[in-house]
Formats: structure tokens, C-alpha cells, sequence
């Protein structure tokens, strides 16, 4: 319906969720932080999801950030409450225990790169543009761009980028890690298929253990980020799913993995 701003598709393992304000760009109003949200915390518990996309509706933008219209009407407790509830949103996005791939199919300013960001994966349109632009606006990264950013392109490409509010093109954001792959727009639906595709093929609990020991283990020294590596092995261990996978090998034929 023309008046959802979230939609879903779902079909074979994989969810799209596309922000559906085209006419804001995408804008994060309280209601699409709430929608979104509400979908985040059920595919949680859905293990036939192995694959989540977030797109934008249109082929203009991923996502302008906050709606700074709706913004205008606040009162500093009700940006407060805005704020925490966007940053808290997009860690909960981080922590999902199935991939998330950004497929980044225009405009991406603030909360809208905070979004990418918060994903594990980022495809970008040839026409996309990117950028945490807050200082522009006297404010800051606030859903977790201060911290996501320059553990992903380094402090100093970070800050350059913070403290000039510049926006890149999908190619600069390619050479700096801040993207994984750049397609021509017509080609982002298939890329992001192919993709997903392929990360179905694994084993659904070793994927959410590898993001795991990933995702914790970047935050801690090397021997704390081994001995979670090393437990989250453990985990795969009494699994069907291994022994599907060692039984395919010696039949030679392609493993079918039920997440068991
Ligand atoms: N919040 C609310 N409305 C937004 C918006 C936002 N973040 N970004 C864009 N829009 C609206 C515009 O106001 C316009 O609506 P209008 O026709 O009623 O005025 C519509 O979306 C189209 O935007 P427009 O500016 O006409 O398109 P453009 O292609 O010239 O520029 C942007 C697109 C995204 C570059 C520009 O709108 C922009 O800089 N937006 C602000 C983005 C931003 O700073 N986000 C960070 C927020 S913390």
C-alpha cells in the first residue's frame, strides 16, 4: 500500500525491507524508525530468514536521514527520544543474527550512511552519494556514525569526512572500504540476489556465528578475540548441520543445511 512506509518481500530466505518515503527521501520519521524496528525484532526469531536487505523506495535515494521537517516540530526531549531510538534501532540492525546488506541505491546522508553502516554488507548504485553531513547542520552523528565510520576507513578518512560534512560518490566510497561493490542502478537488484544467493548456500549457524566472532572480536584484543572465535567454533561443532556438510563432501553432491 502507497501509505506504508516500510514494505516487505519475502521470498526463499531472503527479506526486503524498502524505506518507503520517496517523496522525503526516504527520511526517517518516528513512525519508519518504529516499522522498521518492529521488523528487525521478529526476523530475529524467524531462522528461515538467512538474508535481510534494506533498500530505499524510487531510484533516488537510500535514505536522507532524519526527516528534518518532522525535526523542525520537536522539542529537545522529543530529539532526545529520536535519537536514541534511531541509534538503538541501528545496534540492534548490527547485532541481528543473520546478514544485513545495505543496498544503497541513492542519496545516503546521515542516518541514511549511519543506516549502511550499521549493516554488514553495502552494495552501492554508480549514482549513489554518501556522507554523515550533521556538522552542516551544527549537530553530530548521533546513530552511530562517530564510532561505525572510522572502524570502518580509518580515523583520519573519518574525521575528514565528519568534520566536512562532504559528501562521496559511490566510487570514492569504494576505494575508501566504505562500500564492498558499486553496480550501474539497473543492476543493484541482481547484485544484491547474487549475493544473498550465495551467502545461502552456508551453513545458517555458521554464519551467525562468524558475524558473531567478528563483530565482538574487532572490539577486544587479538587473545580475547581468538578465545571468542574459538567458542563460537564450539558452537557449530554438535551441529546436523556439519555433519551435512561432511557427508555432502564424501557424496559429492551440494549440502542441504537446515540450521540444526
Ligand atoms: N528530511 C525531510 N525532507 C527531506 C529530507 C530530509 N532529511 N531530505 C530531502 N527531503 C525532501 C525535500 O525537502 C524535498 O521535499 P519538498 O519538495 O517538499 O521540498 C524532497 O525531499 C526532495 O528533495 P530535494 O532537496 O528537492 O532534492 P535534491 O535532489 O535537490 O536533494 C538531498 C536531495 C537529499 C541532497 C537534499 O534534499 C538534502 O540535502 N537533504 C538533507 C539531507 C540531510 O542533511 N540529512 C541529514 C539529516 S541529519
Amino acid at each position: 500500500m502507497a501509505d506504508e512506509v516500510l514494505l516487505k518481500e519475502e521470498r526463499e530466505g531472503l527479506v526486503r525491507l524498502t524505506l518507503n518515503r520517496p517523496e522525503v527521501m526516504n527520511a526517517f520519521n518516528f513512525a519508519l524508525l518504529q516499522a522498521l524496528k518492529a521488523e528487525i525484532e521478529a526476523l530475529r526469531f524467524r531462522p528461515e530468514v538467512r538474508v535481510v536487505v534494506i533498500t530505499g523506495a524510487g531510484d533516488k535515494a537510500f535514505c536522507a536521514g532524519a526527516d528534518l521537517k518532522e525535526r523542525a516540530t520537536f522539542t529537545p526531549l522529543q530529539v532526545k527520544e529520536f535519537i536514541y531510538t534511531i541509534r538503538d534501532l541501528f545496534t540492534q540492525i548490527e547485532g541481528l543474527n543473520k546478514p544485513v546488506i545495505a543496498a544503497v541505491n541513492g542519496v545516503a546522508l546521515g542516518g541514511g550512511t549511519e543506516l549502511a553502516l550499521a549493516c554488514d554488507l553495502r552494495l552501492a548504485a554508480a549514482t549513489a552519494t554518501m556522507g554523515l553531513t550533521e556538522t552542516r547542520l551544527a549537530i553530530i552523528p548521533g546513530a552511530g556514525g562517530t564510532q561505525r565510520l572510522p572502524r570502518l576507513v580509518g580515523r583520519g578518512k573519518a574525521k575528514e569526512l565528519i568534520f566536512t560534512g562532504r559528501r562521496v560518490g559511490a566510487e570514492e566510497a569504494l576505494a575508501m572500504g566504505l562500500v564492498n561493490q558499486v553496480h550501474p542502478l539497473e543492476g543493484l537488484p541482481a547484485a544484491w540476489e547474487a549475493l544473498a544467493a550465495a551467502i545461502a548456500e552456508t551453513g545458517p549457524i555458521a554464519i551467525e556465528q562468524a558475524k558473531y566472532a567478528i563483530d565482538k572480536g574487532l572490539e577486544v584484543d587479538l587473545h580475547t578475540g581468538l578465545a571468542i572465535e574459538s567458542n563460537a567454533y564450539w558452537v557449530t561443532i554438535p551441529t546436523k548441520d556439519r555433519l551435512e556438510g561432511l557427508a555432502a563432501f564424501r557424496e559429492k553432491r551440494k549440502p542441504v543445511y537446515r540450521g540444526e
